[in-house]
């Protein structure tokens, strides 16, 4: 697989009065795969929108490099090939939907109706289309959004907080939409405070926290560690502590016994060994580890992020 984003200790520094240079964007060796959709991680103020932006070639880097689609950040000709959703999308309120497109597609020098309409129809406002951005709900605002950054049929969206302050059902529409983009074939790297979604959505993760990358790879791998609990009765404490499951914890509960172990242990030879005895399994449940426990264990602990918080107050760009 080829890599849609590739950088190398790619760096944004900002002046600031009270603490001097400030890397906000810190040495990041990112690497997005085509054809994924890539979760860019990271409490507020960790530098995700300000990576995005030096992705898109809207602000430059202060030292490193960066790929995108195979071209060096900045180059124009990649620009008909991606697109972008900023955090906090500004439309023209006196435009209708339609007309949205209109103004975008002919800044791309598209000038089609009926391709529009199409888009219309993708994000679920083909009926809405007559109607003012004013009148348009937030999670109208954002599907708008979604269509207009489909015009160009990118191969690569970047999509900044795309499901910020929208209701469960909103939620629901848009991500079944940027599902939709990866069977289509499209790369997608959404920066997101929204972990379950992320969980359920992304195929690879990068957490940032002060600038700095401190995991980034599958979920699958990322999330591994989780526990299965099995609850059984008719069988005592020893009889399980005799089967000898390694790193396994065995207790007393008023329905039977209840022995969690490593996710990895397969639990059918203990199920057997039950029943053997005359014993009822009551539940088996995996306990996955959560992508939000991840998620703090990661910007919480200093002995993975280490250094301190330091947000520039009041900071100015560095002149290269
Ligand atoms: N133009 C600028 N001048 C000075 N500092 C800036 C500038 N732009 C961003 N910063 C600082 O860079 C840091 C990272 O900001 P950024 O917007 O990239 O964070 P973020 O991860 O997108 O946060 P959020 O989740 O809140 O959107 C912040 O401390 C911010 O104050
Ligand atoms: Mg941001």
């Amino acid at each position: 697989m080829a890599a849609a984003i590739e950088t190398k200790q790619l760096t944004k520094s900002y002046k600031s009065r009270a603490a001097g240079n400030i890397n906000v964007v810190d040495n990041l060796d990112l690497h997005v795969e085509e054809g994924e959709i890539f979760g860019f991680l990271g409490p507020n103020g960790a530098g995700k929108t300000t990576t995005i932006k030096m992705l898109l070639g809207i602000i430059y880097p202060t030292s490193g490099e960066g790929f995108v689609l195979g071209k060096e950040i900045g180059d124009m000709a990649v620009h008909r090939l991606i697109s972008y959703l900023p955090e906090r999308p500004y439309y023209y309120e006196h435009m209708t939907g339609l007309e949205l497109l209109k103004f975008y597609g002919s800044l791309f020098g598209i000038y089609d109706e009926a391709k529009y309409r199409a888009l219309l129809e993708k994000v679920n406002l083909h009926r809405d289309m007559t109607k003012t951005i004013s009148q348009y709900s937030k999670g109208m605002q954002q599907r708008v959004g979604l269509a207009q950054s489909l015009l160009n049929d990118p191969k690569l969206l970047f999509l900044d907080e795309p499901t910020g302050g929208l209701d469960p059902i909103a939620h629901r529409e848009i991500r079944d939409l940027i599902l939709s983009f990866r069977d289509e074939g499209r790369t997608v790297f959404i920066s997101s405070h929204e972990l379950s979604e992320v969980e359920l959505i992304c195929d690879r993760v990068a957490i940032i926290n002060k600038g700095i990358i401190e995991r980034q790879g599958k979920l699958t791998e990322l999330l591994h560690g989780g526990r299965i609990e099995i609850t059984v009765g008719g069988v005592d404490e020893a009889f399980l502590k005799g089967l000898n499951i390694p790193d396994s914890n065995i207790r007393g509960l008023p329905v039977g016994v209840l022995m969690d172990m490593p996710e990895e242990q397969d639990p059918n030879g203990i199920i057997d060994a039950v029943r053997n005895r005359k014993g009822t399994v009551i539940s088996v449940v995996p306990r996955r580890k959560r992508l939000e426990d991840l998620f703090v264990e990661t910007v919480t602990n200093p002995a993975l992020g280490g250094k301190p918080s330091v947000p520039p107050a009041v900071a100015e760009e560095i002149v290269k």
